[in-house]
């Protein structure tokens, strides 16, 4: 089948087969590696994208889920070559270690910040409850989340 979307701000037409599974169109059809796969069954967050703004499940769609939508993925975030100021964050912050987890983690935080401006503690651990990370305690990513939502209160973007 054809299906037609657009792929960080870029319009996509691509044929496919109906039961491709979206993560396997975008790492292996699209070559956006971005995306981690980590169990593959919906329990882990690695493969977390946006599509028209709602953090998904990339493991868990099929392509014909993708037609007619926006998608973003991690590859989406930088801008002229800067890095997303939540991307910032996580440098900054230290939230990153292996960064298996670290791209479903910021596409499930820009979902949370884009809902919800001023997130408290509980609010960002609750918004990425979905998102297992193996390697950081959760806390520097909190502090990470926290830190990009003030920033964006003092003006940069979500
Ligand atoms: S790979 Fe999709 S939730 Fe784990
Ligand atoms: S940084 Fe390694 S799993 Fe999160």
């Amino acid at each position: 089948m054809k299906i037609r979307f657009t792929l960080n701000g870029e319009a996509r037409e691509m044929e496919t087969d109906e039961r491709r599974r979206v993560i396997d169109l975008l790492r292996e059809d699209l070559t956006m590696t971005g995306t981690k796969e980590g169990c593959g069954t919906g329990e882990c967050g690695a493969c977390t994208i946006l599509v028209n703004s709602e953090s998904r499940l990339a493991c868990l769609m099929v392509a014909p889920q993708l037609d007619g939508a926006e998608v973003m993925t991690i590859e989406g975030l930088a801008r002229n070559g800067e890095l997303h100021p939540l991307q910032k964050a996580f440098i900054e912050y230290g939230a990153i270690q292996c960064g298996f987890c670290t791209p479903g983690m910021v596409m499930a935080s820009l979902d949370l910040l884009t809902r919800n401006p001023s997130p408290t503690e509980a609010e960002i651990r609750e918004g990425i409850s979905g998102n297992l990370c193996r390697c950081t305690g959760y806390q520097k990513i909190v502090e990470a989340v926290s830190a990009a939502a003030s920033a964006r209160k003092l003006g940069g973007r979500p």
